[in-house]
C-alpha cells in the first residue's frame, strides 16, 4: 500500500477501513471453476453467501453463472435483491423459517432438507399445495475420517434419511434436485471420501440426480506467513479438483447424462480479496512489553478468534519510527485478549497504518456491534475510491433498541 493513497483514503473514510479487491475475487472464481471443470465439465460453483455477502461479490457470482448458496431467508433476500433468479438459489442450513420457506419454494428456490422437522414441513406443504411444484434436495452426513461428528444433514444410514427420500415417491409435486453434503474441515484428504461416498450413495439408491453438491471447506490463497501457521498442508484449487472431480469424471465417463457437480466455496474465493487498514493510535510499554493500540480489533478481521497472525504490512506515515522486537498489536475493545497481531518485529511509529491481509472471509459478516460500529468497505478503482459499504453509524445500530 502506498502512503499517498492511504493519506487520501483516511482523509475521506477515517482511520480504519476495509479495501475490497473484486478483481481478485473474479480471478479466484474463474480459476477454481476452471480447475474443476477441466476435469469434469458439468461443474458449477455455489458461492457461500455467509462468508462475505457483499452484494458486489454476489452479483459477480451471478454474472459468472454461479449459484447463490444461502443458509437463511435473510441471505436468500440478499440474493434476490442482487438480481439472482430464485432457481439459482440453494438454501442449506440447519434452520429454515417455514413461513419464508413456503414463499421461497414457491418462487423456485431449492431447499436442501436438513432434518426430520423439515421433512414433516415439506410433507404438509406438498399435500396442501398440489398445484405447486417445489425444488428440493437432501443434506447427507457420513464419516469422512476427519474425526468430527458433523451436525449437518441426515445420517445416511438413518430411518430419517429414508423418510426424507420417501417424500419424492409420495408427492408428485416435489422435484428431487439432488444430494448435498458439507464438512467444515478443509484438509485435502477429506475431499476424496466426500466424492466417493456421495457417488456410492447414489449408486446404492440407483438414482442419478440433477445435482451432486459437495459443500464448502476449501482453503483459499494465502501468504506463506499465514500458511506456516496451519498444522497441515494448504492445498491448491487444482489439488482439490483432482481429488473430487476425477471421481465424477471416471464414474460418468460413458454416460451422456451426467449430474452437475457443485461445490460451495466461501473462504476459498473471498479470503484474500479484502484488506483491513487500521491506524496505530498509541504505542506503550507495560513492564517491558511493547504494545501498540490500533483503531481496529480482532473482531474486525477474525471474529472466530483463531489466534493466527494475519499477513501484515506497516505503512510509515511520517512519524519518527523506532525499532521494535516482539511488539503486540492490541485492538480498541476492552477485551484483554483482543490482539490483532502478536510478536511483531520491525519499525513502527504512532500514526502509521497497519494493513492486514486475508480479511475477506468471516470478517465483516461476523463483526459484532461491540464497542464501535463497523468501518467502511471501499474499493480502489481507476477513478478513485468507491464506497462498497458505508461506515456504520450509531443510528444504524441503535434503531432497534427502545430508548
Ligand atoms: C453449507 C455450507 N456450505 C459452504 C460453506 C462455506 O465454507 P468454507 O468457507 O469453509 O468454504 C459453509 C460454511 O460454514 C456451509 O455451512
Amino acid at each position: 500500500m502506498d502512503k499517498r493513497i492511504l493519506k487520501q483514503l483516511s482523509e475521506s473514510f477515517g482511520d480504519a477501513f476495509y479495501i475490497l479487491d473484486s478483481a481478485q475475487f473474479k480471478k479466484n472464481y474463474a480459476e477454481l471453476k476452471w480447475e474443476f471443470a477441466n476435469i469434469y465439465p458439468n461443474f458449477n460453483i455455489a458461492y457461500s453467501y455467509k462468508t462475505n455477502y457483499t452484494p458486489k461479490l454476489c452479483k459477480i457470482v451471478n454474472d459468472f453463472g454461479g449459484y447463490a448458496e444461502v443458509v437463511s431467508d435473510m441471505e436468500a433476500k440478499i440474493a434476490l435483491k442482487s438480481g439472482v433468479d430464485p432457481y439459482r438459489i440453494i438454501w442449506n442450513g440447519p434452520y429454515k423459517n417455514f413461513k419464508s420457506a413456503e414463499y421461497l419454494l414457491a418462487l423456485g428456490v431449492t431447499l436442501n432438507i436438513d432434518s426430520a422437522a423439515e421433512t414433516k414441513f415439506i410433507d404438509k406443504l406438498a399435500k396442501e399445495n398440489p398445484d405447486k411444484t417445489y425444488n428440493l434436495g437432501i443434506r447427507c452426513n457420513f464419516d469422512i475420517g476427519d474425526g468430527v461428528v458433523s451436525r449437518f444433514g441426515f445420517d445416511i444410514d438413518s430411518a430419517e434419511f429414508k423418510d426424507a427420500l420417501a417424500l419424492f415417491d409420495k408427492h408428485k409435486n416435489l422435484y428431487f434436485k439432488g444430494l448435498q453434503c458439507h464438512f467444515a474441515t478443509r484438509r485435502l484428504e477429506t475431499w476424496r471420501p466426500r466424492a466417493e461416498k456421495m457417488l456410492a450413495l447414489i449408486d446404492a439408491l440407483k438414482i442419478k440426480p440433477d445435482r451432486m453438491d459437495l459443500g464448502g471447506g476449501l482453503f483459499g490463497k494465502m501468504a506463506d506467513s499465514l500458511k506456516a501457521q496451519f498444522d497441515g498442508y494448504i492445498p491448491s484449487y487444482k489439488e482439490y479438483a483432482k481429488e473430487a472431480a476425477t471421481l465424477f469424471a471416471e464414474r460418468y465417463k460413458d454416460e451422456n447424462d451426467k449430474p452437475e457437480l457443485i461445490i460451495e466455496p466461501g473462504s476459498a474465493l473471498v479470503g484474500d480479496c479484502m484488506k483491513f487498514v487500521s491506524k496505530v493510535v498509541n504505542i506503550k510499554n507495560v513492564r517491558g512489553k511493547d504494545i501498540a493500540t490500533l483503531l481496529g480489533s480482532i473482531y474486525n478481521i477474525n471474529p472466530t478468534l483463531n489466534k493466527k497472525n494475519p499477513p501484515i504490512e506497516i505503512v510509515a506515515m511520517g512519524g519518527k519510527q523506532k525499532d521494535y522486537l516482539d511488539l503486540d498489536f492490541g485492538g480498541f475493545t476492552c477485551i484483554e485478549s483482543d490482539y490483532v497481531y502478536r510478536h511483531f518485529n520491525g519499525k513502527l511509529a504512532v500514526g502509521d497504518f497497519a494493513v492486514f491481509g486475508n480479511a475477506g472471509s468471516y470478517s465483516i459478516v461476523l463483526k459484532p456491534p461491540f464497542i464501535l460500529p463497523n468501518f467502511p468497505v471501499i474499493e480502489l478503482t481507476d477513478n478513485g475510491a468507491k464506497v462498497i459499504k458505508c461506515g456504520e453509524t450509531f443510528d444504524d445500530l441503535f434503531k432497534t433498541f427502545v430508548f
